[in-house]
């Protein structure tokens, strides 16, 4: 088992300001990881684990520098006492996923002493957060057989309804999608009960995507949706509101002008395709909810489960998404800028604030 930890703070090693980058080499299992933590400042670095077939090494680990950065955000602005982190494993789950691979995985995240926590990603189920756990204390989102929070789409897809229902209030005065149009790009995990929330308030849904299971499935039990041939047709669709909740990059030089819908509010992770289509969804008087405020009911179930899990508990915390939505939309009305600049803003704020009170009060051997 061989690892190589940069500190990059210290050591100046590649990564935007990251507190650690650490490379994982089992040769035995093959397994060759990343691990990094991009901040500690709320507390231990909370992020999922990503199995994903990498071109390269360096690849993978820009990769897992982008998605660490982001948990930060995420977890400071879900209220969460944890740092942002993220890792990725190299190559095809398909193919290499062992349990010798996943248990040698889950000891080199014990290394780091709960300074890093992981759960599912891209690439990784509950099952495979069960085995790691064979080797390693710091993983959620396991089976609630072995004491965990299970599948997090559940309350990703509540989280996001609340991230909804705080667009329409501040677009339309009331906080409700009844009589409103929702189209709904990607019927997955958490956009099939996304349509459940959706069709308890009274919304008309349109749905697509390109698994026919996945219609099906939502057909079966709300046979009033209609199925639009695709996203593209979905988002020239007559619409109140746009819900991505397939991959990242919906939102680009084209189909922002094509869109009809007044309010985008979807799961999918990093919808903005390059920096600047927050500014050209502004300009066409868009109103964005910005998609890792929106579908944080993911992070905050497995968070949860630390402490031993409750699923009330947690989804009371997921409600307040609604709260922090409305939040970020008046803080983009005040200093005018994007709702995606403000929520920014807005986390920068509670990492510096919270982390500085940290700093003060806390002894090293308590932090992160
Ligand atoms: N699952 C969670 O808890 C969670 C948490 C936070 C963010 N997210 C993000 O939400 C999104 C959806 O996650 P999920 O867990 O539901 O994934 P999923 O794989 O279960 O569902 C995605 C669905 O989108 C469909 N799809 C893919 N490309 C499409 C396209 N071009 N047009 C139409 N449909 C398409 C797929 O067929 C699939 O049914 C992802 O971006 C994910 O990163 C998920």
């Amino acid at each position: 088992m061989l690892s190589r930890i940069f500190g990059t703070e210290s050591e100046g090693a590649p990564g935007d300001g990251h507190e650690q980058i650490v490379l994982c080499h089992d040769r035995h299992s093959g397994l060759k990881a990343v691990i990094a933590i991009h901040s500690t400042a709320l507390g231990p670095a909370l992020g999922g684990t990503r199995f994903y077939p990498y071109a390269s090494e360096e690849e993978a680990v820009q990769d897992a520098l982008n998605l660490s950065r982001g948990m930060s955000y995420k977890n400071a602005l879900a209220g969460l006492d944890h740092g942002g982190g993220k890792a990725v494993i190299i190559g095809d789950p398909n193919e290499i996923k062992t349990e010798a691979l996943l248990r040698a995985y889950g000891r080199f995240v014990q290394s780091l002493h709960g300074r890093y926590i992981t759960a599912c990603d891209v690439g990784t189920y509950v099952a495979d957060m069960d085995v790691i756990a064979r080797e390693c204390d710091w993983v959620t989102g396991r089976s609630p057989e072995q004491g965990g929070a299970g599948d997090s789409s559940v309350l990703t897809a509540y989280g996001v309804f609340q991230g909804m229902r705080a667009s329409a209030q501040h677009r339309w005065g009331a906080p409700t999608l009844r009589g409103r149009r929702v189209g709904v790009a990607g019927v997955g995990k958490v956009g099939h009960h996304l349509v459940q929330h959706l069709v308890e308030d009274g919304a008309t849904v349109l749905i697509t995507d390109l698994n026919e299971a996945s219609i099906a499935r939502v057909r079966a039990a709300h046979p009033q949706v209609e199925v639009v041939a695709d996203a593209d047709a979905l988002i020239r669709a007559d619409l109140d509101v746009y819900a991505p909740c397939a991959l990242g990059g919906a939102l680009d030089d084209t189909t922002v002008p094509a869109l009809t819908a007044s309010v985008v509010c979807g799961a999918a992770n990093n919808q903005l395709a390059h920096p600047g289509v927050e500014k050209d969804l502004a300009d066409r008087g868009i109103l964005y909810a910005p998609d890792y405020v929106v579908n944080a009911g993911g992070v905050i179930q497995v968070a949860d489960e630390i402490n031993g899990f409750s699923f009330e508990r947690a989804r009371t915390k997921a409600s307040k998404i609604f709260d922090t939505t409305l939040e970020i939309f008046a803080l983009a009305t005040s200093d005018g800028v994007p709702p995606a600049v403000a929520a920014d803003r807005l986390a920068e704020r509670r990492m510096s604030e919270v982390g500085r009170l940290r700093t003060i009060l806390l002894p090293d051997s308590h932090r992160g």
